[in-house]
């Protein structure tokens, strides 16, 4: 990845089959923590249009996020990831505003997002929610584990949208 954090401009923008293999690296560094679901190269190229990111002045990716559709009514906020050594310089509001207002314009009613970052996302605008309110989640996460289940009860927040 490239090493200039501190001069790039700070523009959200549409991920390219160019950026999969840095979206890949940057989002599974948080995997083995639980922040985010690993994901591979190939889950990443088969998606891209549903990622966005913020890159350095030399074009690496510092941050990305993505929209993981559950249904024509429910979308979720995945893959929200900001390197750290560009951490707390607004990135990540800048990528959770871009990705909602994407949400909005495809026309979905409801974005949600699993997260430990309560903060930052009822900053954001995210009400705290609750995973019963989820079944689609819950018989996902059926397939994936156990802990990740426990985790979303107590850390899922949603943002509804006005729709037509
Ligand atoms: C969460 C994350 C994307 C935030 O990126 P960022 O660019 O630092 O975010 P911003 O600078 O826009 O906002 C930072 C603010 O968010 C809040 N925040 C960030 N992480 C938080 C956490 N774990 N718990 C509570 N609040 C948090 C804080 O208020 C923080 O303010 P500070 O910079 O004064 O400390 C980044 O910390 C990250 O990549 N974390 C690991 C992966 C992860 O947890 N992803 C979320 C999965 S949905």
């Amino acid at each position: 990845m490239g090493t200039d954090a501190s001069t790039a401009p700070l523009r959200v923008e549409r991920a390219t089959l160019r950026d999969v293999a840095q979206i890949s690296a940057l989002n599974n560094l948080f995997a083995p923590d639980g922040l985010t679901l690993p994901r591979n190269e190939s889950f990443v190229t088969a998606h891209i249009d549903d990622y966005r990111i913020i890159r350095a002045a030399d074009g690496s990716v510092l941050g990305c996020v993505a929209l993981d559709e559950y249904s024509p009514s429910l979308v979720e906020l995945v893959s929200l990831a900001v390197l750290p050594k560009a951490q707390h310089r607004g990135l990540g509001k800048l990528l959770i505003d871009a990705v909602s207002t994407l949400a909005e314009r495809r026309g979905y009613p409801e974005l949600f997002a699993v997260s430990l970052a309560d903060q930052l996302f009822l900053h954001m605008g995210f009400a705290q929610s609750g995973l019963e309110h989820y079944p689609e989640k819950i018989a996902r996460y059926a397939k994936i584990s156990r802990s990740e289940l426990s985790l979303s009860r107590k850390f899922l927040f949603a943002k509804r949208f006005s729709v037509e």
